[in-house]
């Protein structure tokens, strides 16, 4: 197995589209918390910046190439990076349509890679998290064990129309699960590193 030195590229992926979203809270504090570590380099990957259509491929990429050229630019950028960490609200008891559309638009650039997970909501978006875990075992993904679940109070004490406080409010109750979910990220990112190189 070749040893990797490279330190895993991180993609911190925001999963909700909708202009009133609350959803930038919990990524910009992710996103510091991920920038702190040495052991990876994390990049915000906005799915508002990729102006994906609904998914209207003859095929998924795993079998035909994709027509949409946003799509394309879509897979390019996902196969730069090694993992990634999702920021998952929860619609429904399940994942947005957005985020679910862009896991979709792909498929060789998600396999084979980690990723772990932050959920805001009543129950810390735990449900759609579950639902992330089942299309990332059909994506050829690893998912962590833990995530971080912002929920019950927590979320209702940073959530505008209730507490509207900021997140360093509630931080000392989600920094445990932040650094075992970025543990578990990089053993498993250094993991398939290492095995994507030997298979290459
Ligand atoms: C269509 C819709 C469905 C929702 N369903 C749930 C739900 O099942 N569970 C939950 O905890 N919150 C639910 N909510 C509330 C969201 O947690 C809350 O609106 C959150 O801000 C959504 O994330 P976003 O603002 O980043 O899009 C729902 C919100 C919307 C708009």
């Amino acid at each position: 197995m070749p040893t990797i030195t490279a330190k895993p590229k991180i993609a911190l992926v925001i999963g909700s589209t909708r202009a009133a979203r609350f959803a930038d809270v919990p990524a910009q504090w992710m996103l510091k918390q991920a920038k702190a570590r040495e052991d990876m380099e994390v990049e915000l990957l906005d799915l508002r910046d990729f102006n994906l259509p609904f998914f209207d491929e003859v095929a998924s990429n795993a079998f035909v190439p994709s027509e949409s050229p946003e799509a394309v630019r879509w897979q390019q950028t996902l196969a730069r990076f090694d993992g990634f960490i999702f920021v998952v609200a929860e619609y429904n008891h399940s994942l947005t349509g957005a985020l679910k559309n862009a896991l979709d638009h792909a498929y060789k650039e998600w396999g084979r890679k980690p990723f772990t997970a932050i959920g805001y909501g009543g129950v810390g978006a735990a449900r759609a998290i579950e639902q992330l875990r089942l299309i990332g075992i059909e994506l050829q993904m690893v998912s962590t064990h833990a995530a971080v679940h912002i929920g019950g109070s927590d979320f209702f004490t940073i959530f505008p129309a209730v507490g509207n406080q900021p997140m360093e409010t509630i931080e000392k109750n989600l920094l445990p699960s932040v650094k075992t979910s970025l543990d578990e990220l990089v053993w498993w990112a250094k993991a398939t590193m290492a095995a994507r190189a030997e298979a290459a």
